[in-house]
């Protein structure tokens, strides 16, 4: 993973909210809120909860006694996040590692985490702090994207930013949201983390947008990919955006645009 993958700040928050969270994270937010619903939690943490695309739709599938801690690494993610959710005297928000949880042993009957996974440095130490915080009878809820193959739009942005930067392609979402992806070795290191109930399903979905400048804004300037254009010239960020609206016009046509999007998802229990 390159330093820059896991810096979602500056202008990225508030764009991967609003064009990111509809396209592609929404519609994974409500499979884990029916499934966090279903287990009838009283305390549920969340982490690397980004701008709270799934805190808000956990809460809303759940009662009023619930306590919903919500954290991050990036503090930039959770005001934005902070500042979508209606007022919920449930929900706390704190910046926290997924990796270092500054939390007691046994506190969550739940631990959730969206497309975060594949950013954790250290994978096997994030699954077990995961467990070390669960009571003894909880569940660790989380998702992965599957291969890139299988999510076309971000297939598209990585083809075409290659062409743009042909000495040096941004592989951003090859590296890491689509880098974890083998179910054998996601089973694997959450045993080796002392998970002992390991369910994994792959569930496919339709992303879809008004228009193809809407997908490469998104793609290319409200995730990380935007801070790996910036670092090889900052003066190209809208010619790269361009050539892949024209990219996904030409295959995706002129608008609305859809495509195919594919995650992993996981339930593990002690
Ligand atoms: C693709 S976003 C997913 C955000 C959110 N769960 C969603 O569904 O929209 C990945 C998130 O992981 C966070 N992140 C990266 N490394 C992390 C870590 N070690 N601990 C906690 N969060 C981390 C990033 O700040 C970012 O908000």
């Amino acid at each position: 993973m390159s330093s820059t993958d896991k810096v979602f700040a500056g202008s990225i928050p508030k764009i991967y909210d609003e064009y990111l969270v509809p396209l592609i994270f929404a519609h994974y937010a409500a499979d884990l809120a029916r499934r966090i619903a279903a287990l009838v939690p009283t305390t549920v943490l969340e982490t690397a909860a980004g701008t709270g695309a799934v805190t808000r739709a956990v809460t809303a599938a759940l009662p009023p006694d619930v306590r919903y801690i919500a954290t991050d690494l990036n503090e930039p993610m959770l005001a934005v996040a902070a500042q979508r959710q209606s007022e919920d005297p449930r929900v706390t928000w704190r910046q926290a590692d997924a990796t270092a949880l500054p939390f007691d042993d046994a506190g969550f009957d739940v631990v959730c985490c969206q497309f975060g996974a594949m950013f954790f440095p250290d994978r096997v130490k994030g699954y077990a702090e995961a467990k070390r915080v669960l009571r003894p009878d909880g569940t660790f809820v989380f998702n992965v994207w599957d291969r890139i193959a299988e999510n076309v739009f971000a297939d598209d942005a990585t083809r075409v930013l290659a062409k743009v930067f042909p000495d040096d392609p941004p592989r951003f979402m090859a590296r890491t949201p689509h880098g974890y992806h083998d179910k054998a070795v996601i089973k694997a290191e959450l045993e080796q983390a002392g998970f002992r109930h390991v369910a994994i399903e792959t569930l496919a979905g339709v992303s879809r947008a008004p228009t193809p400048e809407y997908v490469a804004f998104a793609y290319c300037q409200g995730t990380p990919l935007r801070n790996e254009i910036e670092a090889r010239d900052a003066s190209k960020l809208q010619a790269a955006t361009d050539a892949l609206a024209e990219d996904i016009r030409t295959r995706h046509g002129p608008g609305p645009v859809e495509a195919r999007i594919q995650a992993i998802v996981i339930e593990a229990r002690r």
